[in-house]
C-alpha cells in the first residue's frame, strides 16, 4: 500500500466524524449548500422555526453557536471562516456575505431585551429585533459585539473589543465603543 493511500485510509475515522457533524445539522432546520464544510467540536447549530442556511466552504472552529430563535433566519455565504467561540444568534435575521473572516469570541445578536418600561421587569417586556447585514469580505476581529439593526459594508474592518453600535460603511477600517471610521482601506 503506497503512503497516500495509507494516509488516506487512516484519515477516514476523522473524514466520518465530520461527515455525520455536517448530516446531523443538516437534518432539520438546517441547510448546506454543499457537504464541503468543515464544522469543529461542540458547535451548536440549532434553528427553531426559522432557519440556518450555510454556502459552500464554510469553517466554524470549535465552540462556534449559530442560534435562531423564533422564526430567526441565519445565513452564511461562500467560504466564511468563524473562530472559536463565535457565536450568532438571530431572532430576525442576521446575513453573513461570502469570504467574511469572523474572530474568536465574536457575538452577533440582532435583538435586544425591550427595556422601555422602567417600572417592568426587563425580562418581561419581550425583544426588539432588527436584522443585521455583514456584506462580503468583511473581517470582524476578536471579541467585537455587532449589535442589532446595524449593516457593515462589503471589504471593511472591524478592530479587536469593537462594539458595532451604528452601520458600517464598505472599504473602511472602523474601532472603538462605539466602533467609529478611522480610516478608509483605499
Ligand atoms: C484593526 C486592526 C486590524 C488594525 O488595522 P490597521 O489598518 O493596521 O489600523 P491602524 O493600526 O493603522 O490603526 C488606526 C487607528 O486605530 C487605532 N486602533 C486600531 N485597532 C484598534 C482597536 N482594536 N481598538 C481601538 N483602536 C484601535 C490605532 O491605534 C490607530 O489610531 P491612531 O491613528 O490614533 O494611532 C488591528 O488594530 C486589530 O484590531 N487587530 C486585531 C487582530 C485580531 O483580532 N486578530 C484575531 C485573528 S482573527
Amino acid at each position: 500500500m503506497n503512503r497516500r493511500r495509507l494516509y488516506f485510509y487512516s484519515r477516514l475515522p476523522f473524514y466520518a466524524l465530520r461527515l455525520c457533524r455536517i448530516l446531523a445539522f443538516s437534518l432539520g432546520r438546517v441547510r448546506v449548500r454543499s457537504f464541503k464544510q468543515y464544522i469543529g467540536k461542540n458547535c451548536r447549530i440549532e434553528a427553531e422555526r426559522g432557519w440556518i442556511q450555510l454556502d459552500r466552504r464554510c469553517t466554524l472552529a470549535d465552540r462556534v453557536s449559530l442560534i435562531a430563535f423564533g422564526k430567526g433566519v441565519i445565513t452564511l455565504g461562500a467560504e466564511i471562516f468563524i473562530n472559536e467561540s463565535s457565536r450568532i444568534v438571530a431572532m430576525e435575521r442576521i446575513d453573513v456575505g461570502d469570504n467574511c473572516l469572523i474572530g474568536d469570541s465574536v457575538s452577533i445578536y440582532d435583538h435586544d431585551h425591550a427595556h422601555a418600561d422602567p417600572h417592568r421587569l426587563i425580562r418581561k417586556q419581550g425583544y426588539v429585533a432588527t436584522p443585521v447585514r455583514i456584506g462580503r469580505n468583511v473581517w470582524i476581529c476578536s471579541h467585537v459585539v455587532v449589535c442589532k439593526g446595524v449593516s457593515i459594508g462589503d471589504n471593511s474592518v472591524i478592530g479587536a473589543g469593537s462594539v458595532v453600535t451604528h452601520s458600517i460603511p464598505a472599504d473602511v477600517v472602523a474601532v472603538g465603543a462605539p466602533a467609529r471610521v478611522v480610516k478608509r482601506r483605499y
